[in-house]
């Protein structure tokens, strides 16, 4: 007995029919995604998409680009000259692993690039690096260079809320250290608090 409810059975052929071809599209999905992540040697692409092009002013007031630093490693930092605490100590321990890593240090160049352009000129930026080591390079622009470095970065920074006084205000940032390779790709990154000696130790690997 048929009841009114039920599919003639060519319309259940035609439902089953189009749920096999729904789950073998979703099949094929699936087995496109996974032999892209297995061809792609740099793990996922959320790792591979830190970094990217940029155009800046070098502390000596020379334009630079990510293309100059090609063929070594870069040490790649955001911060701000007035920075009371972050900046001071990872500018501090990225001079400790360059003095521990020597001659080898030679193919490691550590850039600060500011978040901070307004007040961070190339002379106040040339100043404050000098304080740590010779070999960090501190970068500057305009505040459309500086954003768009910071965004290919994926780094965050915000001037804090609630210093209204102008040219007294601190600046929220990303703390982190990005370690590219001498190709320009990202490779790995410092923590915020990461000594000299475990950054020296981790990127003779890469020297
Ligand atoms: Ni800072």
């Amino acid at each position: 007995m048929k009841m009114a409810w039920q599919l003639s059975e060519s319309a259940a052929r035609g439902l089953r029919r189009g749920m096999f071809l729904v789950a073998g599209i979703v099949l094929a999905a699936i087995a496109v995604f996974a032999v892209r992540l297995a061809l792609d040697p740099d793990g996922p692409p959320a790792v591979q998409a830190i970094g990217g092009p940029f155009t800046l002013v070098d502390h000596n007031g020379r334009p630079v680009s990510d293309r100059d630093f090609q063929g070594r490693l870069l040490l790649v930092y955001f911060g701000f000259t007035n920075c009371p605490d972050m900046c001071p100590l990872a500018m501090q321990e990225v001079a400790v692993a360059l003095d521990a890593l020597g001659a080898a240090s030679k193919d490691v160049q550590p850039l600060l690039v500011t978040v901070d352009p307004e007040r961070d000129s190339p002379a106040t930026m040339k100043r404050y690096v000098a304080q740590f080591h010779p070999a960090i390079l501190g970068l500057t622009g305009t505040k459309e260079q500086t954003d768009a470095a910071a965004r290919a970065y994926r780094v965050y920074a915000a001037r804090a809320k609630g210093d209204s006084v102008e040219h007294h205000y601190s600046v929220d940032h990303t703390g982190l250290i990005y370690v590219m390779g001498k190709d320009g790709k990202y490779l790995a990154h410092f923590a915020s608090g990461t000594s000299g000696a475990t950054m020296a130790e981790r990127l003779r690997r890469w020297l």
